[in-house]
């Protein structure tokens, strides 16, 4: 693969960062995750005012212009030969001896990669996921877009152990999110459900293509907190990502959501989504 790093298109294994960098010693850095099928970048305007508004909150400046980033998507995507699959972006604060205490000036460090992967034929479309709860363990900024993911990481590995698909998290009774996605329900009156926003969870880009699509096909939502309780009488639920867009959940903690089969609505909405988005 070629990485882009600083200004540079380099082969994966001479694109290097310094041991002293911010993003290594203290996660901090922040992220993006974007699609490409056929070539064409999904939601990439959501995308990249996600990753400003990232960038705001922690006060890294943001090393290159908005033209520059959008030709650098298109360019990573046509370097690697990319039809499908996903462009990863990470700006760390840059590099400094190691301290707690960061100087204002650092110059951000930008790393590009892609990864080819089918994202329009997942094989868990069909089948669904099954999840499992964890305890809400992350840090109570989850609107900004960090690489602080270790407690997503050790929680999803553990339940994959297990044999569940992801973890759901929960907190004060409440679902906040799944490990990386947002997530959803269909109650048995036909409503989506979704958490409101808030510093709670992420801001999810494919969250809000699907509220408007939902709202566009004459759906009912609403978004607010749902609990646990609530997620198992539910008729259906479903995750969102820029990686599997809409992705039915059909069981939490091994009891079945409605029958236990992937509903009608999920995959309705995954439908539309990728029309609209093609
Ligand atoms: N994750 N919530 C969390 C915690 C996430 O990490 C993500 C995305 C989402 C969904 O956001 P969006 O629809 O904008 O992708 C929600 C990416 C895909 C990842 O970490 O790989």
């Amino acid at each position: 693969r070629t990485v882009y790093l600083n200004g540079e298109w380099l082969p994966e294994a001479d694109a290097k960062v310094s041991v002293f960098d911010r993003g290594f010693l203290f996660a901090d850095a922040i992220y993006e995750v974007t699609a490409v099928i056929d070539g064409k970048l999904i939601a990439y305007p959501g995308h990249a005012a996600r990753l400003r508004r990232s960038l705001d909150a922690l006060g890294i400046p943001m090393p290159v212009g908005d033209d520059e980033l959008l030709a650098l998507h298109k360019e990573i995507a046509r370097r690697n030969t990319i039809q499908e699959g996903l462009i990863y972006l990470q700006i760390s604060r840059g590099a400094q001896d190691r301290d707690f205490v960061f100087p204002q000036d650092l110059a951000p460090t930008l790393v590009m990669f892609t990864q080819a992967k089918r994202v329009l034929d997942n094989p868990k479309w069909k089948t669904g996921l099954s999840l499992q709860t964890v305890p809400e363990g992350r840090w109570a900024q989850r609107q900004i877009k960090t690489v602080q993911l270790l407690y997503s990481s050790l929680m999803k590995t553990e339940a994959a152990r297990k044999g569940y698909d992801d973890v759901l998290f929960v907190e004060d009774g409440y679902i906040t999110e799944a490990s990386s996605a947002n997530f959803h329900i269909i109650t048995t009156d036909g409503t989506l459900v979704t958490r409101d926003l808030s510093n709670a969870l992420l801001h999810g880009i494919t969250r809000g293509s699907i509220l408007d699509l939902a709202q566009r096909a004459g759906l009912k939502a609403e978004e607010r907190s749902f609990t646990v309780d609530e997620t198992r009488s539910a008729a259906e639920a479903f995750i969102t990502s820029a990686s599997s867009f809409v992705m039915p959940v059909v069981s939490l903690d091994g009891h079945k959501i409605g029958d236990g089969t992937v509903g009608p609505t999920s995959r309705r909405l995954l439908e539309i989504y990728i029309e609209d988005q093609l």
